[in-house]
């Protein structure tokens, strides 16, 4: 963590955010966001996955949107993979950060990936013994992500022991962090406390991340919780879009713009500027037409004087 940063927060909306829409964004209008994005202060952006376009053809463009993010100075340039196929594809194109994902939910990870959760276990290990293969300057960083992890919608309740037990197996392998996802907005703020203080012990010392979707109007809550129970690395996505395509009924993850007014409103420094986060919500505006944006802060405006007050000693 920067020093001048109390909470991370990344924005997923290039990845997470359109792999559920249908039209393609054109990659000059991806290409502008994540510039924009970076100017308003955002460290790390997860700019696409790297999947089969023929699986998501929203991604068809992964390598040309990579490597415009990063030539973007001071940027932590992220994308999602499924597979060791997806992470030869993110090294080859010289990402920080690998955002590897498979369900906690046996049904999501095989309607997702198409495998049990053991073989991504093993296609995780292989991962890891390829990065290892690298000179240490070129290894990026792996995140072991775990979807469902707070509910499935096929498969209905996924037990906690569960979610520590893959964290564990994710952690023991190699990943250098864990990511902790409510996939389709089933969990509440006291599941979210539970799960991420199980998760956060069994893995100490790695960090643990939150990933929360707003699909039943928790997601907030949910971050707070989080935030509660040390957390300190959040997804989110610009306007709330997102899904995933794979998991029926999913949709937007938690909107960017509010957790920085949250969370700069608690005192909390995201090094994020609110005010020129939510004038790029013009860029989606104009691309995505009748894509509906999300949000409370974008439509009421700040608070009078909001950077001016005085914070409150805890
Ligand atoms: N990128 C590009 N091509 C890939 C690939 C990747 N990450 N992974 C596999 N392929 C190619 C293989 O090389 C193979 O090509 P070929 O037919 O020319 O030989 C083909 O795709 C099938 O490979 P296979 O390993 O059998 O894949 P699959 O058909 O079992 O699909 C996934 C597995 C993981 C690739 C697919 O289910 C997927 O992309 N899932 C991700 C879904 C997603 O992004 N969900 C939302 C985010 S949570
Ligand atoms: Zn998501």
């Amino acid at each position: 963590m920067r020093p001048d940063i109390d909470v991370s927060v990344r924005e997923v909306g290039l990845r997470d955010g359109i792999q559920n829409i249908s039209v393609f964004m054109p990659t000059a209008d991806k290409l502008a966001w994540l510039a924009a994005e970076a100017d308003a202060g955002m460290r790390e952006i997860e700019v696409c996955s790297f999947v089969p376009p023929k699986v998501i053809p929203q991604f068809a463009d992964a390598g040309e949107v990579t490597a415009h993010a990063l030539a973007i100075d001071g940027l932590t340039v992220a994308a999602l993979i499924p597979n060791p196929k997806g992470a030869e594809r993110g090294i080859a194109a010289g990402v920080h950060k690998l955002d590897f994902v498979m369900s906690v939910s046996a049904s999501h990870n095989r309607a997702n990936v198409r495998r049990s959760r053991e073989e991504s276990l093993a296609d995780f290990a292989a991962i890891v013994a390829l990065i290892r293969s690298l000179d240490p300057p070129k290894r990026p960083a792996l995140a072991g992500g775990l979807s469902t992890a707070f509910g499935c919608t096929i498969e209905g309740q996924i037990q906690e022991q569960d979610v520590v037990r893959y964290a564990v197996a994710l952690a023991e392998s190699g990943a250098d962090e864990i990511c902790v996802a409510d996939t389709v907005g089933y969990a509440d703020p006291a599941s979210v406390r539970r799960v991420f203080k199980a998760v956060q012990i069994a893995v100490k010392p790695l960090p643990v991340a939150a990933h929360f979707h707003d699909t039943r109007g928790l997601g907030l809550a949910n971050a707070l919780a989080a935030l509660d129970s040390g957390v300190t690395r959040f997804d989110a996505c610009l306007a709330g879009l997102g899904g995933c395509p794979f998991a029926p009924g999913a949709s937007g993850n938690i909107v960017m713009e509010d957790l920085v007014f949250m969370l700069e409103g608690m005192g909390l420094r995201t090094g994020v500027d609110i005010d020129r986060l939510i004038a790029v919500r013009a860029i989606l505006e104009r691309s995505l037409p009748g894509v509906p944006l999300q949000g409370a802060i974008a439509k009421a405006k700040l608070p009078k004087d909001f950077y001016a007050r005085p914070i409150a000693a805890e």
